[in-house]
């Protein structure tokens, strides 16, 4: 079936996953990528696809809503899958007006846009789909009662070894939103406007919500590729607090492949969380990092233990995060293919063997930024 589907954010770390997942196995649609390449978007993500004939970018802006409004009629989109957001909780903490603009402003602009074209057509909003990613962060806080970690109730064909929960309450679809950051207070806010949407004027709409994701492309001032971009450089790795938090973390593309069966599978109106029941303190996950980029640098085991530097906690900093993605599991199938330990070994591989990509990133303004982010502490 022909299909155009527009992907926002798809110059962004998930958002360029889910873009080449798309073009390259659905060859019959055509997948409009809108970005307006914020610092996080980078059209290098995409290099590998960037030529295909069912596969046009487009910068822009999302709050625009005049061209959101033109980019649907000219593209006659019938699908969306929104992921363009502002997403990394320290900048929240700093600007959080770019957050309420971009995450919440942004999201209503393109609902209205699609609402306003899609009421136009004699079909209306039949087979239509306006699919909104989310994030688990805006149920809250749980709290790590199990500091040591215990069997965790639940397993998926990826369980690794390291299967533990560090406490027995888990986010479900029916939890109470109690957001916390102003990031995950924007992406709320965003939720409630698309099922508003829907109960109000009966948009078809789909939100999921997502653990951290994990893999290749993503900015480095997010944990995991910060980490070994720094141990690369033998900078210091800056450790919120005692590292005792906890979050549940899911490879890339396990997220990207939800989102594809999802948008085509998922019921009108449901919410889905999607998560890996992989939970790790961040100093569990920051040794592992340590040990595979030894070990693949050459380096002796424990040779950069010594850059770990604890540092002030992040303020209103969350203590554990953990999905219960079993409605996912049972309804639709889905589950994590990829073990934890397997998908950091490809992760470290792929920034050790991209260094252009990161050091294109690393330079200019993200070192400034970098700089001006850890230097109080
Ligand atoms: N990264 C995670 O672990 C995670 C987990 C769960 C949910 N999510 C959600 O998934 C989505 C994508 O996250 P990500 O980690 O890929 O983010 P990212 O920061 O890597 O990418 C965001 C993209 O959105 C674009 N963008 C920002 N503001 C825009 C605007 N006003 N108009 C158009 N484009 C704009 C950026 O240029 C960038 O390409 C976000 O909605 C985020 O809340 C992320």
């Amino acid at each position: 079936m022909k299909r155009n589907i527009l992907i926002t954010g798809g110059a962004g770390f998930i958002g360029s996953h889910v873009v080449r997942l798309f073009v390259n196995k659905y060859p019959d649609y055509h997948i409009v990528n809108l970005d307006k390449l914020t610092y996080a978007g980078n059209l290098a993500n995409l290099k590998d696809i960037e030529d295909r004939p069912n596969y046009t970018f487009i910068k822009a802006d999302i709050v625009d809503f005049e061209a959101m409004r033109r980019i649907m009629d000219e593209h006659g989109i019938d699908g969306i899958i929104h992921l363009a957001a502002e997403s990394h909780v320290d900048r929240s903490i700093k600007d959080p007006f770019t957050f309420a603009r971009t995450n919440v402003m942004g999201t209503l602009s393109l609902l209205q846009a699609a609402k306003e074209y899609w009421e136009t057509l004699p079909e209306k909003y039949d087979g239509k789909r306006f699919y909104h990613i989310s994030t688990d962060e805006v149920y809250g806080a749980l709290e790590l009662t199990n500091p040591e970690g215990i069997e965790s109730p639940f397993t998926t064909a990826a369980s690794s070894e390291h299967h533990h929960a560090y406490g027995t309450e888990f986010f479900l679809e029916t939890t109470k939103y109690n957001p916390h950051s102003p990031y995950s207070a924007s992406k709320a806010s965003s939720d409630h406007f698309v099922r508003a949407y829907h109960d109000t004027y009966g948009m078809p709409t789909i939100v999921t919500n997502c653990s951290n994701n994990y893999g290749p492309y993503q900015f480095p001032e997010k944990l995991i590729p910060l980490f070994i971009n720094n141990i690369r450089h033998r900078k210091p790795l800056p450790v919120y607090g005692k590292g005792e938090n906890v979050r549940d973390w899911l490879y890339v593309e396990d997220h990207a492949r939800a989102i594809d069966l999802i948008f085509h599978k998922g019921t009108i109106a449901e919410t889905y969380n999607i998560g890996g029941f992989n939970e790790w303190k961040n100093i569990d996950i920051i040794k592992v990092i340590i040990k595979t980029v030894d070990r693949l640098l050459g380096n002796p085991e424990g040779y950069s233990d010594e850059l770990i530097t604890y540092v002030t906690d992040r303020l209103g900093h969350d203590m554990r995060y953990a999905i219960d993605s079993r409605k996912l599991q049972k309804e639709l199938g889905w589950e994590p293919s990829l073990q934890f330990e397997e998908g950091i070994e490809r992760t470290v591989r792929w920034y050790l063997d991209h260094q252009d990509w990161m050091d294109n990133i690393s330079s200019g303004d993200y070192e400034r930024y970098y700089e001006e982010m850890y230097k109080e502490r």
